[in-house]
């Protein structure tokens, strides 16, 4: 499916994923990459979707400037309905390609790319990275959540729809080592959160 018509179709229903797999807060990626965030941090969420990561930052953390940017109308929509309902001053939404951005060089002190790296073919990952290391500080951090498979017996069964429902790429993105996958793009880990059904990884630019 063109992936303009899967976001436009996962648009209505997205969230539901927020309630089945991220339900219980304290061991979610969303508390994770939260946490993650210093209070006076310019934010960036890369292919924000319904931008849940960045509303509850934008809501929480006040002196944060927090803007999202997402491709798809769809899910921008849902995501500025929620914003309004908030009523938070410090997030704005815009409609931007993650591959080629409005932003100068240097700009952000954590870009979070959440859910987004293992739907889409690995060209377009690897421009994305490319264009998240350009508008990062130097002494910035890159916040990616990912799906991971559990070994719980009951967790695998209710993960069975996401590995039905995800594009191609996931197959084999999941099973990735992601320390030397982000080594290709100049990028380190330098630590990794095991949370419900995902993992939070933050990176920092090998070079500094
Ligand atoms: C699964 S959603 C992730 C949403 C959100 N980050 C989260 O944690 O729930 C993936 C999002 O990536 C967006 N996306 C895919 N390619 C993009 C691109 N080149 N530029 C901007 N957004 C893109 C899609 O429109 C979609 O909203």
């Amino acid at each position: 499916m063109d992936s303009k018509l899967f976001y436009k179709a996962m648009s209505g229903f997205y969230d539901l994923i927020d309630i089945v797999y991220f339900r219980d807060y304290e061991n979610s990626p969303r508390k994770a990459v939260f946490e993650s965030i210093g209070n006076t941090e310019k934010v960036l969420d890369l292919c924000t979707g319904t931008a849940t990561n960045a509303l509850k930052i934008a809501e929480l953390k006040p002196l944060s400037e927090v803007i999202g940017i997402d491709l798809s109308k769809d899910m921008l929509k849902i995501a500025q309905g929620k914003a309004e309902r908030s009523k938070v001053p410090n997030i704005k939404l815009y409609h931007m390609d993650a591959t080629n951005m409005r932003f100068h060089d240097k700009f952000f002190d954590k870009i979070l790319l959440s859910l987004v790296l293992h739907e889409v073919e690995e060209d377009l990952a690897g421009k994305i990275l490319a264009e998240a290391k350009r508008v990062l500080k130097d002494d910035g951090e890159i916040i990616v959540t990912e799906w991971e498979k559990s070994r719980k017996l009951f967790c695998r069964a209710v993960f069975l729809p996401i590995e039905i429902l995800e594009p191609k790429p996931f197959k084999s993105f999941i099973k990735k080592d992601l320390y030397r996958y982000f080594e290709r793009y100049g990028l380190k880990v330098v630590s990794e959160v095991h949370c419900d059904y995902s993992r939070v990884l933050k990176l920092k630019k090998a070079e500094y």
